[in-house]
């Protein structure tokens, strides 16, 4: 079995303890040796850089990237070893239902057709991508496929037909079940059916991970209904990108942070996640939603468009800019962008730098790109440098927490919340995912103008052993693994 090893790297274990100067051998695909190690076959220095467990990415779109763009790359040159998918009640099954979601973010790609959660791990082990990928099951797709877009709540037999489904995709080794509550036909989805559901995880260790039906002046109430979720399903939750959206909502995190601490004092096991920017993105059609629905309006000059099918030229503009260029009324032009881009993503600057630091800090807070894997568009730079720049500008410029707690939220806390047995640590015997990275020189490069620019410092990725970026270019090499749960 061929050795490597990593010549007096300053370890980061990913369990938060300080870190410590030492030497690392990987041997196949696991780690064999953290201490002081003799020659090996590969000899790589590492004086001066850090060694951390590969980062896991837990909140993430990319079930169809992996296919569609399998070597990861934009995910690998950020230090990401593993992506949870699925998030946001978007799943990769039942097919013909996801597929309408993947044709959103890739919508010229051609893809290959699966039957369910089994069959989507199955085609990963047949064409491995450059990542490891786990899966959440998304209830928005169990929906569409159990009852179209209807409103209201499911019969009996719809319900049998979502439970059948859930049950298929945590018996192939899904990870939990995410829901997306501001989106058709998430929104339709009462607190009781989403219990009902969430119920089939309990025992399992799934998770149930939610984007709330209310990020903006509704917050407080949705976290609510969130944990509520999973104290009545006696389920472990996940808060998806945890914010407060919109100036009317500034604030709230204080409290909604306090409701997370009173729930974990009860016992109840929740966590959030939170990519690290002040600005989101999602599709247009959700954030005008939102414009007209509760708290202060949005500012049209605060969306700008991020991807189209066919209209590369409206990229990059901003509503306000957009109509002026088309000599029409904003308005006119938000029902023109619908009509003729109805699957149309947007970047909305809507949150406060303050919030998003008073969430980093939190303890309960592990990193979550929520990337959106549209590599033809203008995609939110979070999908290339959120790992960066949570190392780079929060824990080192800005010392909002220590660069051990930071690989922490990124490593061992996902790793043990989500149960990806063997990853998230450095240990001997762990699986040898792994990223060397220049403490003093890692930070995110991308703009939300050029957002296709790759992060600087992280110097060599390792995925299962192999060498996936070597020097900060990517190898080639997919090794990664279609990840499943193991209850
Ligand atoms: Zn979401
Ligand atoms: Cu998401």
């Amino acid at each position: 079995m061929s050795q490597t090893v990593l010549r007096n790297a300053v370890v980061y274990d990913g369990t938060g303890a300080e870190p410590r100067q030492e030497d690392v051998a990987i041997s196949g695909d696991r780690i064999h040796r953290v201490g002081t190690v003799g020659r090996a076959e590969v000899e790589i220095d590492a004086s001066g850089l850090a060694v951390a467990p590969g980062f896991i990415d837990v909140h993430t779109h990319d079930d169809f990237a992996a296919v569609v763009h399998p070597d990861m790359t934009f995910k690998l040159r950020d230090g990401v070893t593993t992506c949870l998918a699925g998030n946001c009640g978007m799943g990769c099954a039942p097919f013909a239902e996801a597929s309408t979601f993947a044709r959103i973010f890739h919508p010229h790609a051609a893809l290959p057709e699966w039957t369910g959660y089994a069959g989507y791990l199955a085609h990963l082990d047949a064409h491995p991508p450059g990542t490891n990928i786990g899966v959440l099951v998304g209830h928005g797709t169990l929906r569409l496929a159990a009852m179209g877009s209807t409103a209201g709540p499911p019969s009996a037999a719809q319900m049998r037909r979502m439970k059948a489904d859930l049950t298929e995709g945590l018996e192939a080794g899904a990870f939990g079940l995410s829901t997306g509550l501001v989106y058709e036909p998430g929104c339709y989805a009462e607190e009781d059916e989403i219990v009902e559901l969430a119920s089939i995880l309990r025992g399992t260790g799934g998770v149930y991970a939610s984007h709330m039906r209310d990020e903006g002046t509704g917050l407080l109430a949705s976290v609510g209904e969130t944990i509520g979720v999973g104290e009545r399903a006696g389920v472990p939750v996940q808060i998806s990108h945890h914010k407060a959206f919109g100036r009317a909502a500034w604030g709230l995190v204080e409290q909604s942070l306090r409701l997370i601490e009173e729930a974990q004092a009860r016992g109840v096991d929740v966590h959030a996640d939170q990519y690290p920017y002040t600005a989101g993105s999602t599709v247009l059609s959700a954030v005008l939603g939102r414009t007209l629905g509760s708290g202060e309006p949005l500012r049209l000059a605060d969306i700008v468009i991020a991807s189209t099918a066919a209209h590369a030229d409206w990229e990059g503009e901003s509503i306000p800019s957009l109509a002026a260029r088309l000599r029409e009324e904003p308005t006119a032009c938000i029902a023109r962008i619908l009509a003729e881009e109805p699957d149309a993503t947007v970047i909305v600057h809507s949150m406060d730098e303050r919030d998003v630091s008073r969430v980093l800090r939190h303890p309960s807070t592990m990193i979550g790109s929520d990337g959106i894997p549209t590599l033809e568009g203008r995609p939110h730079p979070r999908l290339f440098g959120s790992f960066s720049r949570v190392l780079g500008r929060y824990a080192r410029d800005q010392g909002l927490f220590s660069l051990a707690e930071a690989v922490h939220r990124m490593t061992g806390l996902p790793a043990g919340k989500f149960g990806l047995a063997g990853r998230g640590v450095i240990r001997e015997g762990a699986i040898a995912d792994l990223v060397v990275f220049d403490p003093a020189r890692i930070i995110d490069t991308g703009t939300f103008e050029e957002p296709h620019s790759h992060p600087r410092g992280i110097e060599h990725v390792f995925v299962g052993g192999a060498l996936a970026v070597r020097a900060g270019t990517p190898t080639g090499v997919r090794a990664g693994r279609a990840l499943r749960r193991i209850s």
